[in-house]
């Protein structure tokens, strides 16, 4: 399948677990992507490691306005314009209602949450303009349902995001840009396992994912791709779940 051939994707968050198996499954359906995160990540070795070419790597913090302003100039004048937005990067923190410090509170918040909207409101004007597109939000499990009662601000933030994906996608509904989310529940990257393997934490996870098993990063990768795709070309507004049944219950 090339679905994204000639398409222009920018990925936040690039070089995470997620963010490498998203840039790499859209290059190889034929897109152009602008790989972005924060300056001192491994930029330059994912864009390199692309199939495809006329890949872009952007230092972009998502949290600050400035640096989204100069990523979205850059696009539009080496590109001429995007076609479809991950909003990908995030940060946790995994303490409770009473022990999250304000400090770490404000962190979260302002990559997970304010970080999604900047990245909407200045790729969206950015992607009608060039025709029109779609922006996917990646949120999680844990922000539609309690998880473990513990990350209150990865949970506020993440809930934020399922109901920004629903207004902005109203606001651009009849001008061609699509909003949705997509809510993974656990999923198996390196970066999970090196964290978590063996713990209370990780045999929770496997515990109450119905399906017996953490998903594949190329199972979140998917999904993307068809949200980002024409094929989800009636979809907007819409929340998806990859999360081997964990919110059926
Ligand atoms: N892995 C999972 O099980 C899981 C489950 C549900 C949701 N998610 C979501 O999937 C997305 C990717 O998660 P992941 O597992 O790949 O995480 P990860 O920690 O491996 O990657 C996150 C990336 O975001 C980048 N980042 C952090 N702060 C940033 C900032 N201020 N500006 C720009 N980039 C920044 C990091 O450098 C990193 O490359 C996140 O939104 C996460 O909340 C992951």
């Amino acid at each position: 399948m090339m679905r994204y051939a000639d398409r222009r994707v920018l990925v936040t968050g690039a070089t995470g677990g997620l963010g490498a198996e998203i840039s790499r499954r859209l290059a190889e359906e034929g897109a152009r992507v602008a790989v972005a995160d924060l300056a001192g990540t491994s930029l330059a070795e994912l864009a390199a490691s692309l199939p495809g070419a006329g890949h872009l790597t952007l230092e972009l913090d998502v949290s600050d306005e400035d640096q989204w302003r100069a990523a979205t100039a850059r696009l539009e004048s080496e590109w001429g314009g995007l076609d479809v937005v991950v909003n990908n990067a995030a940060i946790g923190s995994i303490a409770t209602v009473e022990d999250e410090e304000l400090e770490k509170w404000d962190q979260v918040v302002a990559v997970d949450q304010t970080g999604v909207w900047l990245g909407m409101k200045h790729t969206g004007p950015l992607i009608e303009r060039s025709g029109g597109g779609a922006i996917v939000n990646v949120a999680s499990i844990l922000g539609s349902v309690g998880g473990f009662g513990n990350s209150i601000a990865y949970h506020a933030a993440k809930g934020a995001v399922r109901t920004m994906t629903k207004n902005a996608a109203l606001h651009w509904a009849s001008r061609g840009v699509r909003v949705n989310s997509l809510h993974p529940g656990f999923i198996e990257t390196a970066q999970l396992l090196e964290r978590f393997e063996g713990s209370e934490r990780h045999r929770g996870m496997l515990a109450n994912t119905p399906m017996g098993r953490l998903g594949k990063p190329a199972e979140i990768a998917g999904a993307v791709a068809f949200l980002g795709s024409d094929d989800a070309g009636f979809m907007t507004g819409a929340e998806v779940y990859a999360d081997g049944g964990w919110t059926a219950r």
